[in-house]
């Protein structure tokens, strides 16, 4: 899709994104993803199979994620880094931040931000050269996104998988809501996981799509089967 706002802005032949789905999502799935002409994304635990609370655990076992997707594709791919997760007691801020510093440390071509605001992590990752998606729920969000500077709004709806935000406003009137709010690149997630869910998007002003769960029933997904 030579003309695409998305497929230009990361590198990529589809304007297909998966999204970042905690540990489920690892450096096989974001490679196979992004070696298909999409972007493979890896969740903030990808690769764990054990529960931490150490924040130096966490950061060493993405950045060995990070390695491995590079020794699998020479493809943009993108990593998650949510503000407000992280362990039991809310302490998610250290996690991330520890996160955000090995990636930088490693190298990576995009970030998706979510779960907190736009203007905290934007301009470290801009000076960097990184592109940065910031996930939103409401259009008003997207306005904020956009003055801080990202590049793309993931604008998600109240049908997305572990929802995030406290509104409930659906996908198919959040995404022209958010177009019309915004003039930067506009992904829509919640509830699309088919060509006919991708091309109802597109025609609601979406320059492209971020799918969870479709892409549990892959091989490459850490998900038990
Ligand atoms: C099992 C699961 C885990 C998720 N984990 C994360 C996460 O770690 N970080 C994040 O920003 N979003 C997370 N999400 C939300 C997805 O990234 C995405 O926005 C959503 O799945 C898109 O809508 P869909 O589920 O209808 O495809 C998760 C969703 C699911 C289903």
């Amino acid at each position: 899709m030579r003309d695409n706002r998305l497929c230009s802005l990361l590198g990529i032949e589809y304007p297909i994104i998966q999204a970042p789905m905690n540990w489920i999502t690892g450096a096989d799935l974001a490679a196979a993803v992004s070696n298909a002409g999409g972007l493979g994304t890896l969740g903030p635990n990808a690769g764990a199979r054990t529960l931490t609370k150490d924040v130096n655990e966490t950061g060493e076992r993405l950045r060995q994620q990070i390695r491995k997707v590079k020794t699998l594709t020479r493809k943009p791919f993108a990593v998650n880094f949510p503000m407000g997760a992280g362990d039991a007691e809310g302490e998610g801020g250290a996690f991330c931040q520890r996160c955000v510093e090995l990636a930088l440390e490693e190298g990576i071509s995009a970030a998706i931000t979510s779960v907190g605001p736009p203007n905290v992590y934007t301009k470290v990752f801009k000076d960097a050269g990184v592109k940065v998606l910031h996930a939103v729920s409401t259009a008003s969000q997207a306005r904020k996104a956009e003055q801080a500077g990202v590049d793309a709004v993931i604008c998600e709806g109240y049908e997305g998988g572990g929802y995030k935000a406290l509104t409930e406003l659906s996908t198919m009137t959040l995404i022209p809501m958010t177009a019309d709010a915004v003039k930067i690149v506009v992904v829509a997630a919640g509830g699309i996981a088919d060509a006919r869910g991708m091309a109802a998007a597109l025609a609601l002003g979406a320059d492209g799509v971020c799918v969870g769960p479709r892409f549990m029933a892959t091989h490459e997904c850490d998900a038990h089967p």
